[in-house]
């Protein structure tokens, strides 16, 4: 949440800015905003309500001295809403010094009326004001922007990420983090700062992650990481794994689409370097020990959103091939049920960004009550895989639309590795049978593809469907999760009202809903894999069917018995039983885009979302 961008070199400042908010962008798209220490010695801001393009638009009416220190910004607003005056940057010590913040500073009202009490009047309604206010004051006092800047981080609670300068020290960009993602850009005569490496991928691919509680301080030529007292910390810098071109739209019409599209390779990439001689061996996990992996004898799986339902899928199979009981549970409850955990619970975490807040805060949690911690990720050098024990991360490569889609095959690509590693480990799978399960998980990337080929056909379900005020999506077993992250992404996309089911539960009440018309979306289970669970989705579909529903079928293509009963089936090659999922979300993800594009509305950037959710 919030895109954050610092520089220092003799590139065109406000150029490399907006070029590093772009990429960020899916950030936060409320506002936009840049401040630059120009040539002339003076400091320039501009910042305008809306997304990047009106900042864009009032730089070109409105140039900006040129200059070689900057910072920029591009929110999602927590507090005061979305307006010219409470974009950042914010200014201090007359005008003098802007700062830009992510986060939430959660004493920012005693801090405000500390600062009134002494006269400081304020424009803006955020948080974040505050802190520029306070670092004016402080800078009034000692004129010396480290110093300043460190008294103020002391006096701040809560989340935050902050970037400021001072016209006074032009060619110097001080930062600091804490619970909210920073990273640096190392570069050659110049140096840059950013809520994650898209930021200035462009110019380098030399990062330094920063540490909890750290302070950052660049000039053209130098880096310097301390804590908050001013003790230098070491870091060890580390070379992103992609290049520009992978955070950008090349000829596609959405992040979104192009996302889906390079969903085989994030199946295949995920799966690379971790399977050797036909067996799966996942050399990440040697931080925890077999000895501590053979001992697990409990699994929570903590995430959010997209991320909770990729957990959801992975139960079934990590329950079967390693026997041990494994709950998800939602990052943000997690914290709060004074959950049962020993030394021998693994919590896995999962977050494509590495950053978001719940998922962290629950890692943290789980720590300080004896359990391993494991992060499956997608972020290097992000947060969440620093604050645990071990990080498997997926290589789904950069997730620029905000509604994630290639970082959830990913993801369960992720989890099947470690279902499979655990089982290997405790040896409740044979060498044969784990290789049956690879063999499958080799498979799937060319059955996405098919799945991706389909497009055309899910685009006209989605047209005659464009009118519609509500869908269902339908599961059972694996299928029960894709149920709901179908009607996730239809929410989130197409602002349509979508609910996803268990089969099963829907005698007991949801079929109330059912009218003449409605549109459900059935996943149905290969008979292949279990007849009696197949004849049960049947029967459900014709319990729909009779109250008028309109049903459109998920199944796989050899499945006749489906044909009768379905409005429309959209058939997909045989999977494994765990591996269907994987194949089966990719129409889910596509008619959702589909709905939303007709429906005229922005797929990349869905309204209130922001990618990254670094408050709680
Ligand atoms: C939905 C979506 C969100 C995220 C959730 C967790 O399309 O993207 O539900 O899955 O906010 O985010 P990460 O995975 O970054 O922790």
């Amino acid at each position: 949440m919030c895109g954050i961008v610092g520089y220092v070199g003799s590139r065109d400042t406000v150029g490399v800015l907006l070029g590093g908010l772009k990429r960020l962008e899916y950030r936060g798209y409320d506002s936009a905003g840049v401040a630059v220490i120009g040539g002339d010695g003076e400091l320039h801001t501009a910042k305008k309500a809306g997304k990047l393009g009106m900042l864009q638009d009032e730089l070109a009416q409105h140039p900006l001295a040129a200059g070689v220190t900057g910072i920029g910004h591009t929110r999602w607003a927590t507090h005061g809403g979305p307006t010219d005056v409470n974009a950042h940057p914010h200014l201090g010590d007359d005008g003098k010094l802007a700062l830009i913040h992510n986060g939430i500073i959660e004493n920012f009202a005693d801090l405000k009326a500390e600062l009134l009490a002494q006269g400081v009047a304020f424009d803006s309604e955020t948080d974040t004001e505050v802190a520029a206010k306070l670092l004016g004051v402080e800078y009034a006092r000692t004129h010396d922007l480290r110093a300043s800047f460190r008294t103020v981080l002391k006096r701040l609670h809560g989340a935050f990420t902050l970037l400021a300068v001072h016209r006074d020290e032009p060619g110097v960009v001080v930062a600091a983090r804490r619970n909210s993602p920073l990273v640096i850009g190392l570069g050659e005569g110049e140096n840059f700062l950013g809520s994650d490496v898209a930021a200035f991928i462009e110019f380098t691919r030399r990062a330094v992650a920063i540490g909890q509680d750290e302070m950052v301080v660049i000039t053209p030529d130098s880096v310097t990481v301390t804590d908050f007292d001013g003790t230098p910390v070491a870091f060890e810098p580390f070379e992103v794994q992609w290049d520009a071109s992978a955070a950008e739209k090349g000829g596609w019409s959405s992040f979104m689409l192009k996302e889906i599209t390079e969903e085989p390779e994030a199946v295949a990439d995920t799966l690379r370097e971790r399977i050797h001689d036909g067996d799966v061996l996942v050399p990440e996990l040697a931080a925890l020990g077999e000895e501590a992996l053979r001992d697990v004898d409990r699994i929570i799986v903590v995430a959010a959103g997209t991320a909770s339902y990729a957990g959801q899928v992975g139960t079934y199979a990590i329950e079967t091939w390693a026997r041990v009981p494994v709950d998800v549970q939602l990052a943000h409850e997690f914290r709060y049920r004074d959950p049962v955990v020993g030394p021998n619970t693994l919590v896995v975490s999962i977050s494509q960004s590495g950053e978001t807040m719940d998922t962290l805060m629950a890692v943290k949690h789980a720590r300080e009550l004896g359990a391993r911690t494991i992060s499956i990720c997608n972020t290097q050098g992000a947060t969440i895989p620093r604050e645990s024990d071990a990080a498997l991360y997926t290589h789904a490569g950069p997730e620029v639309a905000v509604a994630s889609t290639k970082a959830f095959v990913a993801q369960i690509t992720a989890l099947y590795l470690l279902g499979l590693h655990l089982a290997r480990v405790k040896g409740t799978l044979s060498l044969g049978e784990r290789r049956e399960m690879l063999d499958e998980l080799l498979a799937v990337p060319e059955k996405i593809r098919f799945a991706i080929g389909e497009h055309e056909r899910v685009a006209e379900l989605a047209h005659w469907m464009g009118s519609a005020s509500a869908v269902l999506f339908l599961g059972r077993h694996v299928g029960y999760p894709i149920a709901l992250e179908g009607a996730l992404k239809l929410k989130e996309l197409a602002y349509i009202h979508a609910e996803g089911f268990a089969a099963g539960e829907l005698k007991h009440g949801p079929i109330a809903l059912i009218e003449p018309g409605l549109p459900v979306f059935v996943l149905v289970p290969s008979p292949r894999h279990s007849e009696e669970m197949h004849r049960k989705v049947i029967s459900n579909i014709q319990e729909i069917r009779a109250r008028g529903a309109r049903v459109i079928a998920i199944a796989e293509q050899a499945d006749a018995a489906v044909l009768p009963f379905a409005d429309e089936v959209i058939a997909l090659p045989l999977a494994g039983k765990f591996f269907e999922p994987l194949i089966a979300v990719v129409p889910l993800q596509l008619f959702a885009l589909e709905l939303a594009t007709a429906k005229g509305l922005d797929v990349d950037q869905p309204r209130n979302l922001a990618k990254s959710v670094t408050v709680e």
